[in-house]
């Protein structure tokens, strides 16, 4: 192949001529939209940092899932924000904790909505730690029974998946064999696999209040500098029975997707976080990028690093602009 008997212009001369080539699409069928659920009734409140997204009341979360499945969303993840933080994170596995009433309204009111819950104690713990906490250290295995309680209640209050974000050593294991014992072995586990401690997550500790309150997350979550340690992570979670493997954040780790997609065969879900939702945003209020091109540019490259899935922000605005399919 030379030029000038190859000539690449040739096949990129007119848009049709481009989607003959394509080698990779986005659809609504890749997305995961995040949504944060709030006590209270008639609460639609916007989160500053995250344009376009908000805190919802269980009525009003119902009201805007409909949307979202009626837009041909297939799956919305649940971040809770509750009444109460201790401690213990008491409010994480509650029967009555915010998001259990959420899954149990939504199984009600919009079925044909797949419900997946992000499996942390950050929220709910007053510390703001991912884990139990004792003398300023986060705890590993004294956390995983609370962390694999709360997966069991989101299962029993109608979750289709869980998606555990904490960290802790062992929890995948620990969650499969709670869920199993419980009679969900048909609850599938999507592990945050190798999620890295990054400083892209700052609109959503904002967003969940929950910003921890000493130190940081740099004892549990991974050193961005790693990427063959992302590997040994991810073994374990699939040995521990994962399945659905994530990375966190997505942008700056397009090479961590592109691994994890060469060196496993399960399907691979990538984080497009809040941060790199809001530096989008950003830029695009102020005139500075073409915000739709962006957000689509981005999109398509962690399609094209190796994602089957992408959780994002962005899922309802994809949804507008490849037309409602319903
Ligand atoms: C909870 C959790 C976080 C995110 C998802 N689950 C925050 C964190 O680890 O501090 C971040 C999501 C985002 O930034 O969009 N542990």
């Amino acid at each position: 192949m030379q030029f000038p008997d190859y000539r690449p212009r040739r096949l990129r001369r007119t848009e049709n001529m481009r989607r003959l080539i394509r080698e990779t699409t986005l659809t609504l069928d890749d997305l995961v939209y995040p949504m944060f659920v709030v006590p209270g009734r008639k609460i639609k409140k916007e989160i500053s940092s995250m344009v376009g997204n908000y805190h919802y009341s269980v009525d009003m979360l119902t009201d805007e899932c409909k949307r979202i499945r009626d837009m041909g969303i297939p799956a919305v993840i649940l971040f809770g924000i509750p009444e109460r933080k201790d401690e213990v994170a008491s409010e994480a596995y509650s029967e009555k904790g915010i998001v259990q009433r959420a899954l149990r309204a939504l199984k009600q009111e919009v079925p044909g909505l797949a419900l997946i819950t992000d499996v942390c104690l950050c929220e709910y713990t007053s510390h703001g730690h991912c884990g139990i906490v004792k003398d300023g250290e986060v705890l590993n295995d004294e956390s995983l029974e609370t962390i694999a309680a709360t997966a069991v209640s989101h299962a029993r209050a109608g979750a289709d998946m869980v998606a555990p974000s904490d960290m802790m050593d062992g929890r995948v294991g620990a969650i499969r064999e709670a869920l199993d014992e419980d009679d969900f072995e048909h609850i599938p586990i999507m592990s945050y696999a190798a999620k890295y401690a990054s400083a892209f997550y700052g609109p959503f500790r904002e967003a969940a209040e929950s910003a921890p309150q000493f130190g940081d997350r740099r004892g549990y979550q991974m050193d961005p500098a790693n990427s063959d340690e992302a590997i040994r992570e991810v073994t374990l979670d699939v040995q521990e029975g994962a399945d659905i493997i994530m990375v966190k954040p997505a942008l700056p780790y397009l090479d961590i997707v592109r691994r994890v997609r060469e060196e496993f065969d399960l399907p691979v879900a990538a984080y497009n976080v809040s941060g790199e939702f809001a530096m989008i945003k950003a830029a695009a209020q102020k005139g500075w990028i073409d915000g739709e091109r962006a957000m689509m540019e981005c999109l398509i490259s962690i399609k094209r690093a190796g994602a089957d899935i992408i959780l994002t922000y962005f899922a309802p605005e994809v949804a507008k602009l490849l037309g409602c399919r319903r």
